[in-house]
C-alpha cells in the first residue's frame, strides 16, 4: 500500500513535469498514448507472425523503436541522454508507452528508473528482472542500453499478443535504468546500484560540472529523494529470482566468429580516476622553458606512462605477495586503460595552463591485478609530478569488481539463444559462443542483489560508443526470439 502511494505520487509528479514541458516542446514530447498508437500491431500481423516467428514485432517494430528512441537526444546533431536530462525523461515516456503496450504496469522510482511489471500467475514467486539502461554516452550509438530494454518489451508483447502473458509462472519486471554510463556525475550505475542497495547515500550529493547534485537533478523534475527513501529503493533479494540483460557486444568477437548471439560468462572490473595536475600559470611568450611548472606537459607524460604500464603490465608490476603468475597473466590478456576526457584551465593558446584535469578508466578481469595497477600507477604519477614540481591529486571516482555470471542462468540463456537461432535458420547450429565483457553493464550492480546472466548481440565492426554503432535487423530479431524462448521456460 505504502509503496503504491509513493509510486503514484512520484508518477503523478513526473506526469505533471511532462505536462509542464509539453507546452515548450510539443513536437519533441511523445506521450504514452501516442507511443502506444505508433506500436499497434493488428491481428493479421499476429497471425502471420506465427508463421514467420513474429518478425513484425521482434524485428520490424523493435528496429523502428530503436530508431525512434535513437532520435531522443539533448543535442541537435548527435545522440546524448544523461541522467535526468530532458531527453532522458522524453525517452522514459516513450518506453513507458511501449511497456504499457506489452501489458505491463509502469512506474518511475525515486532514482529515475522506469519499471514495467507483470505479476504472472504467482505474484509471491521470485521476480525475473530484465533490464538495461536508457542513458547514453555523448555522441552515442542507438543500441547501447536501448537494445536490452526494447528486445525484452518486444518478447513480452509477443506473449501478450499470443495470450500467453497471463501464463507466466512468476512476476516479470523490465527496468530501464536511469544511469549506467556515468557521463553526468562520473559515477556509473546510479539507477541499478540503488535497486541493488549498494549506492551510498553520499551519492546524492555528487555534483555535475554545473554544480547540480544528483538530489537536485531529481528535484528539478519533482522527484524528491532523501537518504532514507534511497535506502528504500533496495529490492529484497528474497523477492527476486534473477536478472537477465541483453546488450550489444560492443566488441568484434561475435562478428569474427559469425554468430549473432553470445553468452556472457563474466564482466571485467573497472576503476575510474580523476587526476588533477596543478602547475604555475603564466605567459606563453615570456616564461623560459627551464622555469616552467607546466601541468599540461606533466599530464602528457602521465598519460604516456599509463599507456606503457597497461600495454606491458609485467614490466611494471613486481611478483610479490599481491601479484602472482596468474594475476599477471590475466592482466596481460585483459587490462585496458583509457584517458577519455581532459580539460585545462584557462585553456588559451598563449597561456601556460594553471591546471589540467583528466580521467583514467582502468578495466581488467582480475580485481587484485587492477588494484596492483592502480597502486603502481599512483606511485609513479606522484614521482613524475615531484620531478616536474607540479602537484597531483588522484581521486577515485568509481570502482566495480569483476562479475562472474551465474552458470545455471547462462546455460538457460545459451539454450534459449540456440533455440532462437535454430528457429530462424531451421538448421542445427554450432553452440552459441561464450565470451567475457570488457564493457560495464547494469548486471554488475545487480549481481550484488541476485544471480545475473547476459546475452550479447553482434555489432558491425565491433564499434560502440559511436554513432557508427550498428546491429543488423535480423540480429535484433534473434535477440528478441532468444528472450522470448527464455521467457517461455517460465510459462
Ligand atoms: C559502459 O558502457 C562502460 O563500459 O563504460
Ligand atoms: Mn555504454
Ligand atoms: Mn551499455
Amino acid at each position: 500500500m505504502a509503496i503504491s502511494v509513493v509510486k503514484s505520487h512520484i508518477w503523478s509528479s513526473y506526469l505533471s513535469f511532462l505536462l509542464h514541458i509539453f507546452a515548450a516542446s510539443l513536437l519533441l514530447l511523445t506521450t504514452c498514448a501516442s507511443a502506444q498508437a505508433f506500436s499497434e500491431v493488428g491481428s493479421e500481423d499476429v497471425d502471420s507472425g506465427r508463421n514467420n516467428l513474429y518478425s513484425e514485432i521482434l524485428r520490424d517494430e523493435a528496429v523502428a523503436r530503436l530508431n525512434e528512441l535513437g532520435k531522443v537526444s539533448d543535442a541537435d546533431s548527435y545522440l546524448e541522454r544523461t541522467f535526468m536530462s530532458a531527453a532522458s525523461l522524453r525517452a522514459a515516456n516513450l518506453i513507458c508507452g511501449w511497456m504499457e503496450d506489452a501489458g505491463l504496469t509502469t512506474w518511475i522510482d525515486r532514482m529515475g528508473n522506469l519499471h514495467g511489471r507483470f505479476e504472472g500467475m504467482d505474484p509471491s514467486a521470485g521476480t525475473l528482472l530484465i533490464g538495461s539502461h536508457l542513458d547514453t554516452v555523448v555522441d552515442a550509438g542507438i543500441f547501447d542500453g536501448s537494445l536490452g530494454i526494447i528486445s525484452a518489451l518486444s518478447a513480452l508483447k509477443v506473449l501478450k499478443t499470443t495470450g500467453m502473458l497471463g501464463k507466466l509462472k512468476r512476476p516479470v519486471e523490465v527496468i530501464a535504468f536511469s544511469d549506467e554510463e556515468g557521463v553526468r556525475f562520473q559515477s556509473t550505475f546510479l539507477g541499478s546500484a540503488a535497486i541493488a542497495g549498494i549506492l551510498p547515500v553520499s551519492a546524492l550529493q555528487i555534483s555535475d560540472k554545473g554544480g547540480v547534485t544528483v538530489q537536485e537533478s531529481l528535484k528539478e523534475h519533482s522527484i524528491e529523494i532523501t537518504e532514507e527513501s534511497l535506502l528504500q529503493l533496495k529490492y529484497d533479494p528474497k523477492s527476486v529470482w534473477g536478472y537477465v540483460e541483453v546488450h550489444i557486444e560492443q566488441g568484434p568477437l561475435l562478428e569474427w566468429v559469425g554468430f549473432p548471439l553470445g553468452v556472457v560468462k563474466g564482466i571485467a572490473g573497472q576503476t575510474r580516476l580523476k587526476v588533477l595536475v596543478k602547475g604555475s600559470q603564466g605567459h606563453a611568450g615570456t616564461v623560459p622553458m627551464a622555469l616552467r611548472k607546466d601541468p599540461m606537459a606533466a599530464a602528457a607524460e602521465l598519460i604516456i606512462l599509463l599507456e606503457r604500464l597497461c600495454k606491458n603490465p609485467k614490466d611494471f608490476l613486481s611478483y610479490d605477495g599481491q601479484c602472482n603468475d596468474s594475476t599477471i597473466e590475466s592482466l596481460s590478456s585483459s587490462l585496458v586503460c583509457t584517458v577519455g576526457e581532459i580539460s585545462t584551465w584557462p585553456s588559451a593558446s598563449n597561456v601556460i595552463p594553471g591546471q589540467v584535469t583528466f580521467t583514467v578508466d582502468i578495466r581488467a578481469m582480475n580485481d587484485m591485478g587492477r588494484e596492483a595497477v592502480i597502486y603502481e600507477l599512483s606511485k609513479q604519477i606522484y614521482q613524475i609530478c615531484d620531478r616536474r614540481s607540479v602537484s597531483c591529486i588522484i581521486e577515485r571516482k568509481h570502482d566495480a569488481n569483476a562479475v562472474v555470471c551465474d552458470s545455471e542462468l547462462s546455460s538457460q540463456l545459451k539454450f534459449a539463444a540456440n533455440a532462437a537461432l535454430k528457429r530462424m535458420t531451421g538448421e542445427i547450429q554450432d553452440e552459441v559462443p561464450t565470451l567475457m565483457s570488457g564493457a560495464g553493464h547494469d548486471a554488475m550492480a545487480i549481481s550484488r542483489l541476485t544471480k545475473v546472466g547476459m546475452l550479447f548481440v553482434r555489432c558491425r565492426g565491433g564499434i560502440s560508443h559511436s554513432p557508427a554503432e550498428h546491429v543488423l535487423d535480423d540480429d535484433v530479431w534473434a535477440a528478441g526470439l532468444a528472450i522470448l524462448a527464455f521467457l517461455e521456460t517460465h510459462l
